[in-house]
């Protein structure tokens, strides 16, 4: 059975992991403040998820996800990802994060950041643009669930909507396509990382982030972007 390490327990990572053992996966979650946190969340996921401190969820993992926002001070368990792919699911936000300056500049993607924190893993852009919550207002039952569960359809729907990947490594684009596919969603790779800006916050395809876009919108959309002056 795979096992996905998930480093963040918050709205991102505690979705993910409900709709990752749905569809098959045993999770480890962690935060920031220790296993014992997380005991009712584990008990709400059910036993395919257990919870464990993050060195423990990425010894644990074939691969993992950092669901909490980049900082340059960042203390990761560079050792026990090594040689594996994390997925990066953060949208830096100037006004929770902080200036990055060589972000703003043009110069770097916050996810290449992310890549020099875990020199030895394989850094993978994949769910920066899907919804990990209901929507703002509610008119429907549907409209309750995460977009991540609101939006998933089958292979072959009509209506499957398509979710960027972007890495430096081409394993890491097939992992993610296949963890998509698992999820209800095509993919379409928007590689390597110093591409990346093309699908952050603002640009035409993060706009599409609460109904999704098709494979066709989604790759005209980033075809579309134009990078902000530095
Ligand atoms: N929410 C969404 O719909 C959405 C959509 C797309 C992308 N994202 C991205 O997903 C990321 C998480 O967002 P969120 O809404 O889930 O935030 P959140 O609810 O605030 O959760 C953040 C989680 O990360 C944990 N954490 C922080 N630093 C950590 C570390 N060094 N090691 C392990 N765990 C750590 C926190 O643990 P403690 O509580 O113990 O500190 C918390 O469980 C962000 O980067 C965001 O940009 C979110």
């Amino acid at each position: 059975m795979t096992v996905i390490g998930i480093l963040g327990a918050g709205q991102a990572g505690s979705t993910l992991a409900r709709v990752s053992i749905a569809a098959g996966y045993d999770v480890v979650l962690a935060n920031s403040r220790g296993p014992e946190t997380l005991a009712g969340l584990v008990a709400r996921l059910g036993p395919r998820t257990r919870a464990a401190s993050a060195v423990d969820a990425a010894a644990a993992a074939d691969f993992a996800v950092t669901a909490f926002p980049y900082a340059p001070g960042d203390r990761l368990p560079v050792a026990e990802l090594a040689g594996k792919v994390v997925i990066d699911n953060n949208n830096h936000m100037v006004w929770r994060d902080g200036v990055l300056p060589e972000v703003e500049a043009g110069l770097k993607t916050v996810h290449e950041l992310r890549q020099e924190q875990l020199p030895t893993s394989k850094v993978v852009k994949a769910f920066t643009h899907v919804q990990f919550h209901e929507r703002s207002t509610i008119r429907t039952p549907e409209d309750a669930l995460p977009a991540l569960v609101r939006l998933a359809r089958p292979a072959g729907a009509p209506d499957r909507r398509a979710l960027v990947v972007s890495s430096d490594h081409p394993d890491a684009v097939e992992l993610v396509t296949r963890y998509y596919d698992d999820l209800g969603f095509d993919a379409v790779d928007n590689s390597p990382l110093s591409e990346s800006w093309r699908s952050a916050p603002g640009t035409p395809m993060w706009r599409h982030h609460v109904d999704g876009q098709s494979r066709e919108q989604l790759v005209a959309n980033l075809r579309s972007a134009e990078r902000p002056p530095g």
